[in-house]
């Protein structure tokens, strides 16, 4: 018979996204409720390796459901690849009598953990934590809803000074390999076109959207481009367009990390508490190597090899939208 889970272990990994505390903070609480010891884990799989590990109580957590960041902090830990690494990392489990651990990360959190959970026979679940919004089994990813917002916030801003001078502004956003960021944030500033990772489209495309836009008496233009986009780097397509169109005054934004920061929109804020409270009645239920997500407002858990390893289409429809929108 499995072991009862009595103590379980909290760390975020990866890039960090806003919700991450609010999710922290549901773990706590939940494990709290349900008589559970809760560790912190600082640092993610870092400062599993390295000790860095505090218990936590209900009150810990006080204050942080509307922060952005991560209490816990996070890290990305090339140690915790090696075989050496994650031994020492399940040796400082051991002294605290954890048995269970949450993961709050995006893929790379997920494929470590996995691997973790099956070298320990570790029970694990993950909380899908990244702004990309690039896995597979829930609808949102924590801190997504958040880093679209502030992209708008940022793109409003640029229309405003766009539109003062006639000039067209290529926005490059984060997403890493997926244009989710790009495509939402597009549409919703009413972008006159948008350069997205999962499509192949040539320059001449580009160059096509530039010109209706002229034809049509657009006095701005923004171009959103995502950052793993096939075409090229943003400031690389901004010189083909200078050399073609030398009249358009052509700016380059890259919104960087910024996007990353602030305080989770009350989207982030409930899906935090969901999934948390959810991982927590997961792993109660013996449930592991499963991420916790939540799809068509359902808690659903999927392996964690489908949510890394699945691919989610993009979403067409948001596209076609985004096109009729923009002439
Ligand atoms: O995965 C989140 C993300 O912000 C990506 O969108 C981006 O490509 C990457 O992390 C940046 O990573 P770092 O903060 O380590 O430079």
């Amino acid at each position: 018979m499995k072991k009862q889970i009595q103590s379980i272990g909290v760390l975020t990994s990866g890039g960090d996204a806003p919700g991450m505390n609010a999710a922290i903070r549901a773990v706590v609480r939940a494990g709290a409720y349900y008589n559970l010891k809760v560790f912190g884990i600082y640092e993610g799989y870092q400062g599993l390796i390295e000790n860095n590990i505090k218990e936590l109580d209900a009150r810990s957590v006080k204050n942080i459901l509307n922060r952005g960041g991560t209490i816990l902090k996070s890290s990305r830990s090339e140690e915790f690849r090696t075989e050496a690494g994650r031994k020492k990392a399940h040796q400082n489990l051991q002294q605290y009598n954890i048995d269970a651990l949450v993961i709050i990360g995006g893929d790379g959190s997920f494929t470590g953990g996995h691997i973790f959970s099956q070298e320990f026979d570790l029970p694990i679940i993950g909380i899908p934590g990244t702004i990309d919004n690039d896995l597979y089994g829930t609808d949102y990813t924590l801190g997504f809803d958040t880093a679209t917002n502030v992209v708008i916030d940022c793109i409003d801003k640029i229309r405003d000074t766009a539109e003062s001078h006639n000039r067209l502004f290529f926005v490059e956003v984060m997403g890493r390999d997926s244009g989710f960021i790009a495509l939402r944030s597009a549409l919703a500033s009413g972008a006159l076109d948008v350069v997205l990772p999962e499509e192949d489209s040539p320059m001449q495309d580009l160059f096509n959207e530039l010109e209706k836009g002229e034809a049509n008496q657009k006095t701005n233009k923004l171009v959103v481009v995502a950052e793993g986009n096939k075409m090229g780097d943003t400031f690389w397509i901004a010189d083909q367009v200078r050399d073609k169109y030398p009249h358009l005054e052509s700016k380059v934004t890259i919104l960087g990390h910024l996007q990353r920061g602030g305080s989770p929109s009350c989207l982030d804020r409930v899906l935090a508490s969901q999934l948390g409270v959810a991982a927590i009645e997961g792993l109660l239920e013996g449930k592991s190597k499963v991420m916790a997500g939540l799809i068509d407002n359902k808690i659903v858990f999927t392996s964690f090899e489908e949510a890394i390893n699945k691919k989610i289409p993009l979403n067409k429809e948001l596209l076609r939208i985004s096109k009729i929108l923009s002439i």
